[in-house]
């Protein structure tokens, strides 16, 4: 596997493979890799004859509060994995490389819709930072495809409607959430979770899976059964950020006669915030 550390160096690296032919598929990560991180590779592989993967801990993305500082970063465990994953290339710069005018000054990309709830109403700003840094690195690698999971839907939606806007030249593939045995989302902030709320941390999954059950079953008063899911996590110890029953395409609170839907949850364990999702159509 080629480590590039700088854009120039990188570019040189794929302009070499663009001239052959060859479809680039890409993978942006910030680090911290996990095996769902490693199926986004594989699915890579299938579509593309060169994958870059790229591992940036992104500054713009994360609020003044949150753990951009204590975010794991593990590069050389990283590599190893992504060697033996058989990923071609590496970008991982440094905060200088990728913003060399400073956070403060960056020019942004700001979409509009989808980005104040859910995530958005409790991260403001989040959303903004990750669509201008998926922004760079697209045009940074310039790939012919990009693979997302769709763990983060709220983050593949956004991209997805970015990327219709902007007219941005890039296939968006989605890659379905990989989970632990347990049925606990895999995450890089699954480190946070002690061993004592371990156990419990799928409660989660679990209520939105309950929801799922219950509006396949002809339940149709999303609030009662929100309301319901956030008592079970509650129960379980947990804070819950919000569960909504949502459109799967406008993120918007689902109305009753809606074909796709998704539920969407966050909530609050000691010392870290887990999000999921589940669809149904
Ligand atoms: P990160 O959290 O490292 O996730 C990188 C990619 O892995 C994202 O597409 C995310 O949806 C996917 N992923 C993480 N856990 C997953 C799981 N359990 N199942 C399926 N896919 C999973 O998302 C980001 O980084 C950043 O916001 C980024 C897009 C890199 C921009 O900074």
């Amino acid at each position: 596997m080629q480590i590039f550390h700088t854009i120039k160096g990188l570019r040189e690296a794929l302009i070499q493979a663009r001239q052959k032919g060859l479809r680039i598929g890409f993978v942006p990560t910030m680090g911290n890799l996990h095996q769902a991180h490693i199926e986004l590779i594989k699915r890579a592989q299938q579509t593309s004859d060169v994958v870059v993967c790229s591992i940036f801990v992104n500054g713009l993305q994360f609020g003044l509060n949150e753990d951009w500082d204590k975010y794991p970063r593990t590069f050389d465990a990283d590599c190893a994995k992504l060697r033996d994953a058989g990923c071609d290339m590496l970008f991982h710069p440094d905060d200088n490389e990728m913003y060399p005018n400073g956070l403060d000054s960056q020019t942004r990309v700001i979409c509009s819709t989808m980005t104040d709830v859910l995530c958005g109403a409790s991260r403001p700003g989040h959303f903004e930072g990750v669509t201008t840094v998926v922004t760079k690195l697209f045009n940074i690698v310039q790939p012919d495809e990009a693979i997302f999971g769709i763990k983060d839907y709220q983050q593949l939606a956004v991209i997805r409607r970015m990327v219709e806007d902007l007219c941005v030249p890039i296939d968006i593939i989605e890659a379905p959430i990989h989970r632990e045995p347990d049925g606990l989302a895999m995450s890089s902030r699954n480190g946070y979770i002690t061993a004592e709320e371990r156990p419990k941390a799928n409660q989660l999954h679990q209520s939105l899976n309950w929801i799922a059950e219950q509006i396949k079953s002809g339940k149709r008063d999303f609030l009662a059964l929100e309301a319901k899911a956030k008592q079970q996590i509650e129960a379980a110890g947990f804070k819950t950020d919000y569960i909504t029953v949502c459109n799967s395409k406008t993120l918007e609170m689902a109305a009753v006669d809606d074909k796709h839907i998704t539920v969407l949850g966050a909530m609050y364990t000691e010392s870290a915030r887990l999000i999921d999702n589940v669809s149904l159509s």
